[in-house]
């Protein structure tokens, strides 16, 4: 690295006006680097409010209307979609999530006739909205079957691009379920739907209030510890974003956001591929806490965005998306 000395070099210099810092900032952040996630439920006209995530809401899919819109205007490249599933019809094996009417199922539809291919739509491939145990695969003697799992992923990720999803996003960890979704997608001549793997999900405590919204939280037996990650390690990380690549990956997710922004920096040098960051649901809700509490001021948001730029992140899927004036 080239540098000088003091007092020669006063890197106070380029700080001391406005404009100057605007001119040497090496990051930005625009509404283009935004995935706004959306919850759906049952019903119509129905905007109900989540108890741990202070202004974020479940929506029926009639009012996902006015909540695209509100995205497509900023640019908004993407929104992600995650349904809410009434108890009665969630079982041992997840089956409504084979429901070609199911929510997520009526949410594509309804965005996509309504919005053409204004914005991307990408939905998460994983059983626990559906589960009664509130697992992403399938459970049978307390453990989480692999194999028998992706089978049924496989179908899922199929019925989601039949519906007119763009990116499918599998985010349950089972090991090899890029592939077969890969294949299974290019069988039924979806070649061009892509494929965002969360392929470096940890297995973590920041995840507590979408499974309030989601409503798995109070179903969810045990934890996710046998097929997400460890969070002491990041060499494994580059081996799950190895495999997801030779697998197919188009792009990749690492979740949750903010304590792992060591793992963006790393996948990003050695794979020169786009990677995601996740701003969780528990950051979402400390930070908005925070904000709420006058404890540190909106400012923060920003900074926690950028945060994810500077490590490396193509993109941030944040619960801010829609709040944000950039
Ligand atoms: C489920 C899923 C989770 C999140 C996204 N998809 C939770 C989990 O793995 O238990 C978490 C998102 C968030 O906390 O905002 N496969």
């Amino acid at each position: 690295m080239i540098t000088g000395k003091y007092p020669n070099l006063r890197l106070r210099r380029s700080r001391k006006y406005d404009w100057s810092r605007r001119l040497v900032q090496e990051n930005t952040l625009t509404y283009n680097d935004l995935i706004l996630p959306i919850f759906i439920i049952e019903g119509r006209n129905k905007k109900e409010s989540i108890k741990t995530m202070p202004n974020v809401y479940r929506f029926s899919v009639d009012k996902l209307t006015s909540v695209v819109a509100k995205a497509v205007k900023k640019g908004i490249p993407m929104v992600a979609l995650f349904p809410y599933t009434n108890l009665k019809k969630k079982d041992q094996n997840g089956s409504e999530a084979l429901n070609n009417d199911n929510l997520v199922c009526k949410g594509i539809k309804h965005i996509r006739k309504k919005f053409g291919n204004k914005i991307g739509i990408m939905c998460d491939v994983a059983l626990d909205p559906y589960t009664i145990h509130g697992h992403d695969g399938l459970l049978k003697k307390n453990k989480i079957l692999n194999d028998e799992t992706l089978d049924i992923l496989t179908k899922q990720a199929v019925l989601q691009a039949k519906m007119g999803c763009d990116v499918i996003a599998p985010s349950d960890m089972m090991d090899g379920r890029i592939g077969k979704i890969r294949s299974a997608l290019d069988k039924n001549n979806f070649k061009d739907v892509q494929i965002l793997s969360y392929a470096v999900k940890y297995s973590s405590s920041f995840y507590g209030p979408f499974r309030d919204a989601v409503g798995s939280k109070k179903l969810l037996k045990g934890d996710k510890k046998t097929y997400q990650m460890d969070f002491r390690n990041s060499d494994e990380s580059l081996r799950e974003v190895s495999l997801d690549i030779k697998e197919g990956a188009d792009m990749v997710m690492v979740k949750p956001g903010m304590p792992y922004l060591d793992i963006i920096q790393q996948v990003k040098n050695n794979f020169r591929i786009p990677v995601f960051a996740y701003q969780v649901s528990g950051e979402y809700s400390l930070i908005m806490n925070g904000i709420r509490n006058k404890i540190i001021d909106k400012a923060s948001i920003k900074e926690t965005l950028i945060a994810f730029k500077r490590a490396g992140a193509n993109g941030i899927v944040t619960y801010f998306a829609d709040q944000l004036e950039l």
